[in-house]
């Protein structure tokens, strides 16, 4: 199959020339998610972002922010608006569920106001910044996406388990916060959407201590999960935004 043709599968529902940008591009799914969209042909520009800035290459162009530190990720986006004028799709793929000393919590007895706030302020926070200052860029002509990775266990109806408390706690609040924001850009920009996506449970350093556990075939590579999320945004249209998908499509109760 051609170059071309590989590429209109890829993310046909944007406009030819879309422009991308990725924050989190470091991680185990960003960087999946970077590689897979700077193949595609029809992709004019990606940007791809992280704490430490990353190489560049053709259709790459790189940046630093640091989720913490609104300020980078203001400047990010006006040097964006700079360079690209519009935004066809914006995937915010970071995140952590443990971080040096911070682990997931077995017990309420482990949790602690220090790493509860660290886990709001990576998962909720930040990207909630992230897209009060892209959000303006989103074209308006064609469709256009916001995506943030959260997590099946964000899921309030679905918490059946407990345990792992700021890390549920503090995507619950990420659902939240896209869909308020999804509900004010749909009045401002009828194409486009914003939606939070659960990647399956997949193989990076953010699972590495809890892989033993998941079987096999429920432990995807990073560039499975990454194409099943690129089909996802592909097929969703803005009459969806403000909802939360998993990696097949289906969508997932707040
Ligand atoms: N892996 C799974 O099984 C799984 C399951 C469900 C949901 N998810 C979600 O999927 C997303 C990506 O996870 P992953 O598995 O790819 O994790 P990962 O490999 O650990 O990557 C985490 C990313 O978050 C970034 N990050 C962390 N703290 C940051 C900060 N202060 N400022 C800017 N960036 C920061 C990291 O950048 P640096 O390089 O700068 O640290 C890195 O790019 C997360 O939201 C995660 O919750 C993953």
């Amino acid at each position: 199959m051609g170059e071309a043709a590989q590429s209109a599968e890829l993310l046909g529902s944007l406009r030819d020339g879309y422009r991308a940008a990725v924050f989190g591009a470091s991680g185990g799914i960003g960087a999946a998610l970077c590689s897979l969209i700077e193949g595609d042909a029809r992709c004019d520009v990606i940007y791809a972002g992280a704490r430490q800035r990353p190489a560049e290459a053709a259709r790459r162009q790189a940046f630093a922010f640091d989720l913490r530190d609104e300020d980078s990720i203001a400047a990010v986006a006006a040097e964006m608006k700079q360079t690209a004028g519009e935004l066809d799709l914006v995937i915010i793929a970071t995140g952590i569920l443990h971080e040096d000393a911070i682990q997931p919590e077995k017990s309420m007895r482990a949790l602690s106001a220090g790493a509860l706030s660290h886990a709001y302020a990576i998962n909720a926070i930040g990207p909630a910044l992230i897209v009060k200052h892209v959000a303006p860029l989103l074209r308006r002509e064609t469709k256009s996406v916001i995506a943030a990775l959260s997590a099946r266990v964000g899921s309030i109806g679905d918490n059946r388990l407990g345990g792992w408390h700021a890390y549920r706690a503090s995507k619950a609040a990420l659902n939240q916060l896209i869909r308020t924001c999804a509900i004010e850009i749909a009045a401002k920009n009828k194409n486009a959407l914003c939606v939070t996506l659960h990647p399956g449970t997949v193989a990076t350093e953010l699972s590495a201590p809890f892989q033993r556990s998941v079987a096999p075939e429920n432990l995807f590579d990073p560039q499975f999960s990454a194409s099943r999320l690129i089909h996802v945004i592909d097929d969703l249209s803005p009459a969806q935004s403000g909802q939360f998908f998993a990696w097949d499509g289906q969508p997932i109760a707040f």
